[in-house]
C-alpha cells in the first residue's frame, strides 16, 4: 500500500503538473489546502438556541487556529470586543485516485453561552491569516423555525447542484438551518469531491448552519466505514449512541425536535441498527416537543421501480408509527414523492401516519415508479425545499431548480396531537417517466 502510495505522489506529481500547465480550467488546485482557512463551515448544536459549531481547514503548517467572536453590530466598532477560541485541531491524510496526498488540518470550536434573538460574528485563522467575518443569527425563542432541505447533491456538484443551492438562498426567506439528506458526494473520501461539496455552497455555509445526515456514498464497504473526512471536517453532536457520533443524533428547537439516523449502518450493522432503534425509542418517549423531523439517507417507500428498503421498513417504519413522528425526509432514490402509508395489520392506510418524502437536489435521476402513497411525484426534476414548523401547523413548500413551486401541503395537529393533511399541490402537471 506504502509503495502503491509514494509510486502514485512520484508520477502524479509531474503529470500533475503538465495537466495544470495545459489546461488550467481543469485543475483541482484551487481546492488544496493553504495557510488561509478554507471550508468554513457552520453546523446545529444539539441546542441550536444556544451554541453552534463551527469547522474549517488549513494546511499542516497551521498546528494552531483560532475563531474570533463577537457579537455583530451594525458598524465596525464589534472588533473592538472580541473573543479568541483556540480550536480542537486534528490532521486528515486524504487523498483521491491517483492526484497527490493531501495533508490538512481541520479545527473546529463549539460556540456556546448565545441567546436566542442574538446576532454574532466571526472569523477563523490567525493573526496572519483571518478569513471575512462571517455574520449569523440565533432564532428568537418565539416557537418558529424555517430550514431548508436538499435530498442527494452527490455527482457534479459544483457544476450542477449550487444552482439549485443559490435559487433557494435567493428565492427563500432567510433559513434557520439546512438539511442534508445523505450521498452529498460520490466516492466517500475524495478529496476534491469535498472541495466541490464546499465550492457549491461556499460563504452560506459559514453563515446559515446545517445538519448532515449520511448516504451510503459517505461509507467504504465490507465493512461499512464512515470516511473520516465526516468527523473532521463537520463538527455535529454527538448526543446519539456510541460509535454514531455526528451520524445518529438530535437537535431540540423549544418545539421541534430533528433527528437524524445513520442508515446505512442501519442496513448493514445489526448492532448498530439495534442501538438506533433503542436510541430512537428512548429520545422519542416522554418527548414534550410538539414536532419531530427525521431525517435518514434509505427511504422508507422506495421510488426507484427496483427498489424496496427492506430494514427500513421493517425496523424503522414501526417506530415512526408507534411514536407519530410528523415528517421522514429522505434520500437515496434520486426522485421526488411526497406522501403517507400507515401500515396496519398488513394493510396500508394512505390518509394515517408520518408523511415521507424523498427529493434529489443534483442531476443523477432515477425513474419513478408510480405507487398508491405518492399523493405528488416527480421524475428528472432537482429540487429544494423549505420547512415552515409554527404553532400547530408544519408548512411544506417543495421548488423545482427553476425555483417554481412544485409542491405544497400544510400538517395541522389538533389538541389531541392528531395530525390532518391538507393539499396545496400547484395546479402544473406532473413531471413523469415512469416504467
Ligand atoms: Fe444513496
Amino acid at each position: 500500500m506504502l509503495k502503491r502510495l509514494i509510486l502514485s505522489v512520484v508520477f502524479a506529481l509531474p503529470l500533475y503538473a503538465f495537466s495544470q500547465s495545459q489546461s488550467p480550467s481543469n485543475s483541482n488546485d484551487y481546492l488544496l489546502p493553504s495557510p488561509k482557512a478554507d471550508r468554513i463551515i457552520l453546523n446545529l448544536s444539539e441546542t441550536p438556541l444556544e451554541g453552534i459549531g463551527v469547522n474549517w481547514r488549513t494546511d499542516t503548517s497551521r498546528h494552531v487556529s483560532q475563531l474570533e467572536f463577537a457579537i455583530a453590530t451594525a458598524g465596525p466598532e464589534f472588533r473592538e470586543n472580541t473573543t479568541h477560541i483556540q480550536a480542537k485541531t486534528e490532521t486528515l491524510i486524504s487523498q483521491q485516485d491517483e492526484e497527490p496526498i493531501i495533508h490538512a488540518n481541520y479545527h473546529q470550536v463549539d460556540l456556546k453561552g448565545l441567546k436566542p434573538g442574538g446576532q454574532y460574528i466571526y472569523r477563523v485563522g490567525s493573526a496572519d491569516n483571518w478569513s471575512e467575518w462571517f455574520q449569523f443569527a440565533i432564532p428568537e425563542d418565539d416557537k418558529e423555525v424555517n430550514f431548508l432541505y436538499f435530498g442527494d447533491s452527490q455527482n457534479e456538484v459544483v457544476s450542477m447542484f449550487s444552482r439549485v443551492f443559490r435559487e433557494a438562498i435567493i428565492n427563500l426567506p432567510k433559513m434557520d438551518f439546512t438539511v442534508y439528506a445523505g450521498d452529498l458526494i460520490n466516492h466517500e473520501s475524495a478529496d476534491f469531491e469535498w472541495g466541490g461539496w464546499f465550492e457549491a455552497g461556499q460563504w452560506i455555509h459559514a453563515t446559515t448552519p446545517s445538519m448532515m445526515t449520511p448516504g451510503n456514498h459517505e461509507f467504504s464497504k465490507n465493512p461499512a466505514t464512515l470516511t473520516p473526512h465526516w468527523n473532521a471536517q463537520f463538527n455535529l453532536p454527538t448526543n446519539g449512541p456510541k460509535g454514531l457520533e455526528e451520524t445518529t443524533y438530535e437537535v431540540n428547537y423549544p418545539e421541534l425536535k430533528i433527528i437524524s439516523l445513520d442508515g446505512e449502518q442501519i442496513d448493514e450493522s445489526p448492532t448498530y441498527r439495534k442501538a438506533q432503534m433503542d436510541w430512537l425509542r428512548t429520545i422519542l418517549t416522554n418527548n414534550p416537543r410538539k414536532w419531530t423531523v427525521i431525517t435518514f439517507h434509505y427511504p422508507v417507500y422506495a421510488t426507484a421501480p427496483d427498489r424496496y428498503h427492506d430494514k427500513m421498513i421493517d425496523y424503522i417504519r414501526p417506530i415512526l408509527q408507534e411514536f407519530k413522528v410528523d415528517l421522514a425526509i429522505q434520500g437515496h432514490d434520486h426522485a421526488y414523492a411526497r406522501g403517507r402509508a400507515f401500515e396496519e395489520n398488513g394493510k396500508l392506510d394512505y390518509e394515517k401516519g408520518t408523511v415521507y418524502v424523498v427529493s434529489v437536489a443534483g442531476p443523477k435521476m432515477y425513474d419513478v415508479k408510480p405507487d398508491k402513497w405518492m399523493t405528488r411525484k416527480a421524475y428528472g426534476t432537482q429540487t429544494y425545499q423549505w420547512i415552515n414548523v409554527k404553532d400547530d401547523v408544519l408548512t411544506f413548500k417543495t421548488y423545482t431548480a427553476l425555483g417554481k413551486l412544485y409542491d405544497a401541503f400544510e400538517i395541522k395537529k389538533n389538541s389531541n396531537g392528531e395530525n390532518t393533511v391538507i393539499n396545496h399541490i400547484p395546479n402544473t402537471p406532473e413531471r413523469l417517466q415512469s416504467k
